[in-house]
């Protein structure tokens, strides 16, 4: 028996089991391209190469992912999706509905991701009852950045009202300071405009303007003084923020080009692949008011033939949920692992104020998903959201005219 060694052993266990020894191979669509994000998503290439898998690498520029989404849709439409696909909120079930996502649950109840995952967070990655996502991190996207050697210089506080962050901006413009820093894409204006939903509206108006699209909501007096308060902040931006992306907004405020942004914490990213310093270099403070909106990146898995790819996809899965990869990936992108057994002492101030008010916001029902980031609605309805906050944002529209848009155009899209 001693005759048996473990190479032999392996190569009969290779041929018994036949195609479970198959190379995992995996095509991964995502849209992680900026400095921070890099880093991030190169830590799972690493993982998965360690692991004996080959990854072909299919990035699609553009933050907030429009882009990806459209090179998907050509991608499925043609017949040929790429294995694993940054994917994630209500997506995740369009695209199942469409019947091209694989049941990962096999890997899910393997690692018990349902010991792990907070429920409300978990239920996003579920498909008529069984797994179709596997979840990366929570991102905050209610979150204020600023440059503290600007603040300090003018004399101001983190702001914690949306008076007081007007108050601030005056003060910064009138001493030549660009108090925003903004990339207008339609994106990034419906994510501030969110922040300025739950700030202004509170968390129970939040949820009835943009998760249930009510209408009275939609029309209310609240929401008229949302769009005000984003006139305001038009007023607060520097000339050139069309187009601009938001890692480049980010470096505004590295750089001392501007004071504040606005930004999910994917913009931490930024300054810490920077090598800056929270509560040093820069500040972060959730945007004035309660709750908490969160953004929960996720892979989901497209069905695809070949043993080597269902492979990959499995490992994927595994991987991504995994304890080590939560760690050090969320380490680098900004946001926290989603998984609620992995310690967070190696994470900055700005992890633990986010984890601190998650848990929270979620026992005061004010843990609530982010419309902007695709968690809260399906693509319709948030697209013609979106399309209003961008007009009105880029016009003179008054916010009475804008109201009555924002009511029209969700009217429309159902
Ligand atoms: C978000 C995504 C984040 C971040 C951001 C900017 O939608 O969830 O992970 O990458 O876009 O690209």
């Amino acid at each position: 028996m001693k005759l048996f060694t473990a190479a032999s052993a392996a190569s009969v266990l290779a041929m018994t089991a036949g195609a479970a020894f198959a190379e995992p191979k995996a095509e991964v669509m995502h849209w992680w391209t900026s400095g921070g994000e890099a880093k991030s998503v190169a830590v799972l290439q690493e993982e998965f190469a360690a692991r004996g898998g080959s990854w072909t690498d299919m990035p699609v520029a553009g933050g907030g992912g429009d882009a990806a989404m459209t090179a998907l849709r050509a991608r499925a439409l043609s017949g040929n999706p790429p294995t694993a696909v940054q994917l994630k909120g209500p997506a995740i079930q369009e695209w199942y509905e469409e019947g091209v996502l694989a049941d990962i649950s096999d890997v899910a109840e393997a690692q018990g991701w349902a010991d792990v995952l907070p429920a409300q967070l978990a239920e996003h990655m579920k498909c008529d009852g069984h797994w179709c996502a596997a979840p990366v991190n929570v991102h905050r996207v209610n979150w204020i950045w600023a440059n503290a050697d600007i603040l300090e210089s003018n004399g101001i506080e983190m702001p914690t009202t949306w008076e007081e962050f007007n108050a601030a901006a005056e003060k910064l413009k009138a001493a030549g300071v660009t108090p925003l820093a903004h990339g207008g894409q339609s994106w990034q204006d419906a994510t501030v405009f969110e922040t300025v939903v739950l700030g202004l509206g509170g968390p129970e108006f939040y949820q009835q303007a943009l998760v249930d699209l009510d209408e009275e909501a939609l029309t209310s007096d609240t929401m008229k003084q949302v769009f005000d308060e984003m006139r305001v902040l038009r007023g607060y931006v520097d000339d050139n923020f069309s187009g601009r992306e938001w890692n480049l907004a980010t470096a505004m405020v590295m750089n001392g080009e501007a004071a504040f942004q606005i930004m999910g914490d994917w913009a931490k990213g930024e300054f810490v692949a920077a090598g800056k310093v929270p509560g040093e270099d820069f500040l972060c403070a959730p945007t004035p008011g309660e709750g908490y909106l969160y953004n929960v990146d996720s892979f989901a898995m497209f069905e695809v033939e070949g043993e080597d790819a269902k492979e990959g996809q499995a490992l994927l899965a595994e991987l991504i949920v995994g304890p080590s990869f939560q760690e050090t990936f969320n380490l680098n992108k900004g946001s926290i692992p989603v998984r609620t057994d992995v310690s967070l002492d190696k994470f900055d101030m700005c992890a633990q104020k986010s984890s601190e008010d998650m848990q929270a916001d979620a026992q005061n029902g004010s843990l609530l998903p982010s419309y902007a980031h695709g968690m809260a609605l399906r693509g319709a309805q948030a697209g013609a959201i979106t399309d209003v906050v961008t007009a009105h944002f880029n016009s003179d529209m008054s916010s009475e005219e804008a109201v009555e848009q924002l009511a029209a155009a969700v009217a429309n899209s159902m």
